[in-house]
């Protein structure tokens, strides 16, 4: 019989590239204080959050997704005629069609590459970057942009405390491509729709409504195992993690993720992203943009192993180890 000729797979992948936008605006807890029952003090302790950044009326998430995807395509030294694939990873966008990424591709110069949202929530950059290894291992693109964008003042009720104080805006983006040797592990990835009410936009009218404590909890003593899975897929152990970059949901949960992972042998002078403390909760966007703050400020060096974790509504979660680009 005929066999059909498929792509020539490659031996592994790798992060070329990072970049990453965040609005002008800063929005600190005491703006926030002088609107609502809320304290810096409260937020501080709490969450972990001083400052968050939030888009005007006419900044769009398609306008942030254009701007981190071209950093990243810049500093992966390729061009936009590189790319052979678009993946955005959201959940905030405002129209159901069209979806971001075919216009984020379109306006970056990426003409008439395949492109399509991927939405796990705060899990999406981690099922995206799954998703896009995949594809680049298995030779159906070459290069693959991976972009966490969220605008989730769009969905936020501004006067309600228990969101208002966490969420916030940005977009961080990931240039994948080939490599002769596996530089993103396999993704460790779920999801428990059983748990699906414990954060929710209802309808097209409603503001995001999150169960804090129960999300808290499941996060706190689920998402470790997670990690631990990507470390034992990847064939590494724990103490060879160099920085762990968890999805930025409160600093409580970063902390406590570690500890547990340093209690399974992590070292404790691994690296640990608190970018929630400056820029908020930003969902997809939260991993790619602190490992990208974190390379610009010296934190994080190329080569370093780096454990990513996300995970959100769904609920949903994903992890998978990298090497820093
Ligand atoms: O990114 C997607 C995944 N999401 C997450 O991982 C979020 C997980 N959950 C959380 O991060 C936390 O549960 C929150 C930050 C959302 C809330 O923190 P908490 O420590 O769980 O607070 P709580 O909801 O248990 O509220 C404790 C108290 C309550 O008062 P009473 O009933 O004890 O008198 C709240 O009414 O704090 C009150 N409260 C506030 N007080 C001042 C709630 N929000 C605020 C606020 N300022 N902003």
């Amino acid at each position: 019989m005929t066999q059909f000729r498929i792509p020539v797979p490659v031996a592994g992948t790798r992060i070329m590239g990072l970049g990453s936008y965040q609005p002008e605006n800063v929005v600190s807890n005491h703006d926030l204080a002088a609107r609502m029952d809320t304290s810096d003090e409260w937020i501080r302790e709490r969450v972990g959050i001083v400052n968050r950044r939030v888009a005007d009326k006419d900044e769009l998430l398609v306008d942030m997704a254009v701007t981190a995807g071209s950093k990243a395509i810049a500093d992966a030294g390729l061009t936009p005629s590189d790319i052979g694939a678009v993946i955005v990873a959201t959940c905030t966008m405002p129209t159901p069609i069209p979806n971001a990424a075919a216009q984020v591709a379109d306006r970056i110069g990426v003409k008439e590459a395949p492109a399509f949202d991927l939405n796990a929530a705060c899990a999406g950059f981690c099922y995206a970057l799954g998703v896009a290894s995949d594809m680049v291992r298995a030779g159906t693109a070459k290069h693959v942009l991976v972009i966490g964008a969220e605008k989730l003042s769009d969905w936020v009720d501004p006067d309600d405390r228990s969101t208002a104080i966490i969420f916030a805006d940005a977009a961080g983006a990931a240039v994948v491509g080939p490599s002769d040797e596996a530089h993103i592990g396999p993704v460790a990835w779920g999801s428990r729709g059983d748990l699906v009410e414990a954060i929710t936009i209802k309808d097209r009218v409603s503001f995001v409504h999150q169960e804090g404590q129960s999300v808290f909890r499941w996060a706190t003593t689920q998402i470790a195992p997670v990690a631990l899975r990507a470390v034992e897929l990847a064939g590494i152990e724990p103490s060879e993690v160099d920085v762990f970059v968890p999805h930025q949901a409160n600093l409580r949960i970063v902390e406590a993720v570690a500890k547990r992972l340093h209690a399974k042998g992590a070292r404790q002078d691994m690296v640990i992203a608190r970018d929630i403390v400056e820029s908020g909760n930003t969902s997809s966007a939260s991993i790619p943009m602190a490992l990208d703050h974190m390379r610009a400020a010296g934190e994080i060096s190329s080569g370093d192993v780096v454990l990513l974790v996300g995970f959100g509504a769904g609920l949903s979660y994903a992890g998978q180890v990298v090497r820093c680009p």
